[in-house]
């Protein structure tokens, strides 16, 4: 396998979705409702947005004077949280449960709206009375629990930025988010549950914060409940807070501008620094809402099963917000899907009857090598549409998914989108014919295209460039702290077209089938996972044995991409396994468990430009014995 399912220009397999499905479906005819968006997208916006409940109405739908910085629905007045909650309690959905969660060793916990509204209403009040105001920016690194939900939502109401930074990140890739959001504000806890053992969340966020010393107050909550450092007058417990007088469940709402920033999320680019991809309010609400229940077909009666982690682009919009928004059930588990054997998921499916279970190539894959026999145990009838995002799905494990999970009775909606595209972009809909390891089409209201270099599209079959010519209202606003960065990333090669670039090779098919190939920039997905090849190099080159390190992504069997990386040592040090051994837990403790290099390799140069870049791409032929093609500006 490679990073890409192999495209077929035309394939014979067409899955077409069952009568059932198409029945129920929200959306009967893709074309016409595409072809409506397309003639009309401000029209077609205006209506999405209509389904939220607004405190003035917009005066603009988009405005694109100061294009790339697009602004949608201008002059709106709306809050996300309000949407996502307010809204519910007015109605029947107040005693709907909102959110089923299970903790790895089986505890549950289940909230209703209106109880999941008086948590985000009295964390609003805990925040506000830390000092907390509009705008200022809160942290949160936390494990897969209700209340990193609640501190998102608290947040939202109170019109504060949330940046979430996932909990697989460690010591400086925390520091680093810390420091480039100037949190005053870090809400963790002492500890999460994986695979049986405890991952230190405070301990990491204790040597976060030693070095970046901006943060004031760190609320801790009380998970594994072993011991941990308590800091006096700057950490608190959480329940301690909660239970004060000043956490009342009512929490005015602050009235946001639509364009307001809702939060930060760090994403990898091609430099070391990570990006601060900001969303807002109104825009992303509607984007995320709208896409969720014309792919995934969102009902009341629904059991939506997200099993993303919150603190990936796709938790926030398709765990937090999405979800809540159409005032849906979720279903939240904490833990490996294999602990403590590998039926954990399937037997979660069966027991709270998921109807709709989205997930990762990756995940799938994992569980596919234990073999049939452990979901078969389960009966997952309940199921009626899956879901797959995060990396190409390649046929084989796309046919395990489809045949093994869905019985062939539940159409996979592989999802192409992105941190920065907010939410689903490339998607089928539950009436779409599938074709496995394609994402099949645009959305209606996306445009997108495959192109060469000089913007030309590209005939069926070819590679290009993937872009997205006009603008959607998921899309980001900016990277937090760097205008620059964000046109120079995103919409300087087509500038004079207004395209956005997507960072990704693709192929359309002769039915306009999109195919996603990989990432064209020094982006590696590894189990879905996005990280940058500069990170993985700055944390070994922080180590003092490194005088300079390589790292690039090799297909995998299972993860999709390994890490694979090069160091060149310093004098007086002595390439040997135990090294290899020791900078792999040095990655480990800097940037993260998810940042190790499968394989680390003691060279003495490395292939340089003429201008000291390193050609990463030279050493990925090199290693794949593929040829190394064009070696002109090779310096070494
Ligand atoms: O390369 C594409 C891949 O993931 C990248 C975006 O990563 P991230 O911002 O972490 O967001 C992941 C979750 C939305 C894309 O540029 N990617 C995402 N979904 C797919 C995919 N590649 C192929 N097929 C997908 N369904």
């Amino acid at each position: 396998m490679t990073d890409a399912a192999q495209p077929p220009v035309n394939t014979a397999e067409l899955y077409m979705p069952s009568p059932e499905v198409v029945e129920q479906a929200i959306v009967k005819d893709y074309d016409a409702l595409y072809r409506r968006a397309a003639e009309d997208p401000e029209s077609f916006w205006a209506e999405q947005a209509e389904t939220l409940e607004w405190f003035r109405r917009w005066d603009k739908v988009l405005e694109t004077a100061r294009a790339p910085f697009y602004q949608w629905f201008v002059g709106g007045k709306i809050n996300i949280a309000h949407n996502a909650l307010d809204r519910h309690i007015k109605t029947w959905r107040k005693n709907k449960i909102a959110l089923i969660w299970e903790g790895e060793a089986g505890d549950t916990r289940t909230y209703s709206y209106y109880r999941l509204w008086q948590e985000v209403n009295k964390f609003g009040n805990v925040l506000r009375s830390l000092g907390v105001r509009k705008g200022d920016r809160v942290t949160i690194y936390m494990g897969r629990v209700p209340e990193l939900m609640i501190a998102m939502l608290a947040c939202a109401k109170i019109g504060a930025v949330h940046s979430v930074v996932y909990g697989g990140f460690s010591e400086q890739a925390l520091a680093d988010r810390i420091e480039d959001a100037q949190s005053r504000v870090l809400v963790t806890q002492d500890g999460a549950w994986l695979r049986g053992q405890i991952v230190e969340l405070k301990k990491i966020a204790d040597e976060a914060v030693r070095r970046s010393p901006v943060v004031e107050h760190v609320v801790v909550l009380k998970r594994t409940g072993h011991e941990v450092a308590m800091e006096p007058d700057r950490d608190y417990w959480w329940h301690d807070l909660m239970a004060l007088p000043i956490a009342s469940t009512k929490c005015e709402t602050e009235v946001m501008d639509a364009e307001d920033p809702l939060f930060i999320l760090y994403t990898s680019g091609t430099t070391g620094k990570p990006k601060g991809i900001l969303h807002t309010h109104g825009g992303y609400a509607v984007y995320v809402s709208t896409t969720l229940r014309y792919v995934f077909d969102l009902k009341d009666e629904d059991r939506w099963w997200c099993a993303a982690d919150p603190g990936w682009i796709t938790g926030h919009s398709y765990i937090v917000y999405a979800p809540t928004i159409l005032g849906a059930t979720s279903f939240m588990y904490e833990g490996a899907p294999t602990h403590p054997y590998p039926n954990r998921w399937w037997k979660l499916v069966e027991y709270y009857g998921i109807t709709v279970m989205y997930t990762a190539p990756t995940a799938i894959r994992g569980l596919m090598r234990f073999g049939a026999a452990w979901p078969n145990r389960h009966d997952l009838s309940s199921l009626r549409l899956l879901g797959s995002v995060g990396e190409p799905i390649n046929p084989e494990a796309w046919k395990w998914f489809y045949e093994v999970i869905g019985k062939k009775r539940c159409p996979i909606m592989d999802t192409w989108w992105q941190t920065e595209t907010g939410g689903f972009m490339i998607a089928p809909l539950p009436i779409t014919p599938l074709k496995p390891g394609s994402a099949t089409r645009p959305l209606p209201g996306i445009i997108a295209d495959v192109v060469d270099e000089e913007g030309n599209s590209v005939p069926p079959g070819q590679d290009g460039l993937l872009v997205i010519k006009q603008p959607w209202p998921g899309m980001l606003r900016t990277i937090f702290g760097d205008a620059e960065r964000y046109i120079r990333q995103y919409w300087s090669k087509f500038a004079e077209k207004g395209w956005y670039l997507t960072g990704d090779s693709a192929r359309k098919d002769e039915d306009g089938y999109i195919w996603i190939i990989g990432r064209i920039d020094d982006v590696i997905k590894v189990s879905g996972y996005r990280l940058g090849t500069a990170e993985v190099e700055s944390g070994l080159v922080s180590h003092p044995a490194v005088a300079e390190a390589a790292a690039i992504g090799l297909p995998d069997e299972l993860k999709g991409n390994i890490i694979y990386a090069y160091c060149i040592l310093r004098q007086g040090y002595e390439a040997s396994p135990a090294l290899e051994e020791a900078l792999k837990n040095h990655v480990r403790h800097e940037v993260g468990p998810i940042a190790v290099p499968a394989k680390i390799e003691f060279v003495s140069a490395l292939p340089k430009t003429r201008s000291g870049k390193i050609m990463r791409r030279v050493l990925k032929a090199r290693a794949l014995g593929q040829p190394e093609g064009d070696l002109s500006t090779l310096e070494e």
